[in-house]
């Protein structure tokens, strides 16, 4: 599949070899085949330890650094295989056929043709909005255009008029008599519901949506980062992958082999890693029966968060604060005497080298050498590597996450440092959907205990005796 990048084929082969190698003296962990509800489980706070469901969608395992997708190891399927391949593995659980595979890859290009998304989009003001905001107002914006969920379907099936403002009625400051308010006039257009279009949410729970989502999401971080930069938004060329055609959309630039290919590893090393704080709140979203689209913008709006997705943008920040690799061990004891966080670094589950950040490293290494600008970035990340992993690895199994090097390999790709998270997503929005997917076929909504440590008995005082 890979024949035109052998070099990044070897040097994910080599990463894992290395992986193996440092691992493998850890205890082998013991295979889980059923449970029997009600189980026992130690619980901290934020569900640390707590067992929410089952899966057969994704494994990680901490103390060996493995992340597995469906069985496949993520180095076989990094070296291997390529998003697209990846998504359909992990929506349906097996790997596709040649012709399975030509027809996903068809489909998703067919569905991140959005351009009613994408003009709707340029009516938001997206140079201005963060953009994982913007991205999730794309999700909505998809679910009003891809759904009928909301719309009064008797009625449009009526041919009932509905109230729209179009381009004509655009909001005139004053009325010649110079009125303050602005006057809107709307026209009364008839509203018909495309044809082909089923009046119920296309199958809301089922793969279409899903195909939709991961199609859409690619089409909406590159109309994104277009419109940041005050140009149209573009269209996908099918001439590239998934991979290829986000780097395209976001850049205006077709991307070399080598660029395509490393974007397809990060997108394949994003795709999935079990109950994670952003899969989480897409599946609590999705167990009340709201749907996909819902549940996803939900995925989007936890991922922003600095300690899950957004902290390979923090890390960024952080790497250009720090002159050069010298002046890494004094910028690192300044952080440690205040007990600020490193950002890329420490995991909640992996008390190991999280294996993304195994082959991300090799990956920023190798575009380093030809960017001199990524390559200071890259020098001073190794050497604060080396510092966390020398005084916090032992001690406290503090190791470099999937945030610390995935910033340098999209910089180096000329990608803006607001849309590394988005780029996040666009990946995850596969082991979303597929968990979400998963997780409905034997549904109960979400609704943990919260244990009440307040007062009781209280006297009612009216506040005008409340002094
Ligand atoms: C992702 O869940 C997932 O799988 C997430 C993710 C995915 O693919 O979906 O893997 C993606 O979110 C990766 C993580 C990206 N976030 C960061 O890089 C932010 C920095 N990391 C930390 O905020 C932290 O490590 C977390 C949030 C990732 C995990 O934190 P935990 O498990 O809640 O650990 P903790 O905060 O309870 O810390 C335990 C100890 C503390 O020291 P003590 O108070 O016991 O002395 O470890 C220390 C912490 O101070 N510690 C760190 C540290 N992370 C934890 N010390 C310095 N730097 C760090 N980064």
């Amino acid at each position: 599949m890979h024949e035109n990048t052998p070099e990044i084929t070897d040097l994910i082969l080599d990463a894992a070899d290395k992986a193996r190698r440092e691992t493998d003296s850890e205890p082998e962990p013991e295979v889980t085949t059923q449970v029997n509800w009600p189980v026992q489980c130690t619980v901290g706070p934020g569900l640390e330890g707590a067992i929410a469901c089952t899966s057969k969608v994704g494994y990680v395992n901490g103390t060996k650094g493995w992340l597995i997708y469906r069985g496949y190891d993520i180095f076989d399927l990094c070296a291997h295989s390529c998003f697209e391949e990846v998504s359909y593995l992990l929506l349906h659980g097996k790997l596709p056929t040649g012709a399975e595979l030509e027809s996903y890859k068809q489909k998703l290009f067919d569905y991140s043709n959005i351009v009613s998304v994408k003009r709707m989009l340029l009516g938001f003001p997206v140079e201005d909005m963060n953009t994982m905001a913007a991205l999730r107002l794309g999700t909505l914006l998809m679910r009003q255009k891809q759904t009928y969920r909301d719309r009064n379907i008797a009625a449009m099936e009526a041919n009932h008029e509905v109230l729209s403002s179009d381009e004509d009625s655009i909001p005139m400051e004053t009325e010649p008599s110079g009125s303050h308010s602005a006057v809107y006039e709307f026209s009364r257009k008839t509203y018909r519901r495309p044809p082909g279009v089923e009046s119920e949410l296309r199958g809301s729970e089922g793969f279409e949506s899903c195909y939709h989502l991961i199609a859409g999401l690619n089409t909406i971080t590159g109309a994104v980062a277009r419109i940041r930069e005050g140009r149209m938004p573009l269209e996908p060329d099918p001439e590239l992958s998934h991979a290829g055609n986000l780097l395209y959309l976001m850049t205006g630039r077709r991307p070399t082999p080598v660029e395509e290919r490393i974007m397809d590893v990060a997108l394949i090393l994003h795709a999935d890693h079990g109950m994670n704080a952003s899969t989480f709140a897409a599946m609590v979203v999705a167990s009340t029966l709201s749907d996909i689209y819902f549940s996803v913008g939900s995925g989007i709006a936890a991922l922003s968060g600095p300690l899950h997705g957004g902290a390979n943008e923090k890390v960024l920040h952080m790497l250009a604060e720090i002159a050069g690799p010298a002046e890494v061990d004094g910028w690192y004891e300044q952080q440690r005497e205040k007990k600020r966080k490193i950002m890329g670094f420490g995991h909640r589950v992996y008390k190991a080298y999280d294996p993304r950040a195994r082959v991300l490293g090799p990956l920023a290494e190798h575009l380093a050498k030809t960017n001199p600008e990524v390559e200071h970035l890259f020098g001073v990340a190794k050497r604060l590597e080396t510092k966390v992993v020398q005084t916090l690895g032992e001690e406290k199994k503090i190791f470099p996450n999937v945030d610390f090097y995935s910033g340098i390999v999209y910089s180096s790709m000329g990608i803006p440092v607001e849309l590394f998270t988005p780029i996040f997503a666009v990946s995850r929005v596969a082991g979303w959907t597929a968990r979400v997917l998963e997780y409905l076929e034997n549904n109960r909504i979400f609704r943990p205990r919260g244990v009440y440590v307040g007062e009781f008995d209280k006297k009612y005082v009216p506040v005008d005796e409340r002094g």
